[in-house]
């Protein structure tokens, strides 16, 4: 969302590329170099009909291929906010992954279909990009809906999902299927076992999420060698 990448887009100074015209509603992209690096962000854009962010994972894949043709990245980092289990992380904690992205509301329970369903993309996780980062290792889950119901949360759980979201396990199969390393950055919004409105939690802790998300991302940034 634009919300959750314009802490990081201002402090690393990148500036936004022109449109390609090529399609209803472009991915918004922005440039820059840190620390020797070439980065890009590349945002899934807004619904040209309701004006919104065009947040889950049709959008997210059709961005991260479309990224990767037009910059040919060494590594692809799907940074961008989550739900948690409060038993698991605190609001504005910091997730990332040693085990492969799942999705938890694809359901095929066919020979073969049931666990291609499942995804089970990699992840690469390499400590020294962590290194004086606060942050949890847990299990990235992917379904195209903020709310949990009962099939969602039992599924959820089997896989000991920790950070609960809406694009990563797309953009992880587009990166694994163009051989390039992936990784995510999550940042907890709010609580999904708790009785209060994920809605009104997300809204809440949005910003403070972001920023904690942006502070991070510069941190892993400059331990990438
Ligand atoms: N992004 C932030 N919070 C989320 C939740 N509870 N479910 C899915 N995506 C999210």
């Amino acid at each position: 969302m634009e919300a959750e990448a314009k802490p990081v887009i201002e402090k690393l100074g990148l500036t936004a590329l022109a449109d390609s015209h090529t399609l209803r509603g472009n991915f918004p992209r922005f440039q820059g170099e840190f620390e020797g690096k070439e980065i890009i962000i590349s945002l899934n854009g807004k619904s040209s009909e309701y004006g919104v962010d065009r947040i889950g994972t049709e959008f997210a894949a059709l961005n991260t291929q479309s990224a990767i043709l037009e910059f040919a990245p060494d590594l692809i980092i799907n940074a961008g906010t989550c739900g948690a289990f409060s038993a698991d992380a605190d609001i504005a904690d910091i997730i990332t992954s040693d085990q492969p992205v799942v999705y938890h509301d694809h359901r095929v329970p066919m020979e073969g279909f049931s666990e291609f369903a499942t995804g089970h993309h990699p992840v690469t996780y390499k400590p020294d990009y962590f290194q004086g980062v606060a942050h949890k290792l847990g299990v990235v889950t992917t379904g195209n809906s903020l709310d949990m119901p009962e099939v969602d949360r039992q599924i959820i759980e089997q896989n000991r999902g920790m950070a609960k979201e809406m694009e990563c396990a797309s953009v992880a199969a587009v990166a694994s299927l163009y051989g390039i390393d992936f990784f995510p950055i999550k940042s907890v919004t709010d609580h999904v076992d708790i009785e209060l409105d994920n809605v009104e939690q997300f809204l809440e802790n949005l910003n403070r999420a972001s920023l904690k998300l942006s502070e991070t991302l510069i941190k892993v940034l400059t331990n990438i060698d």
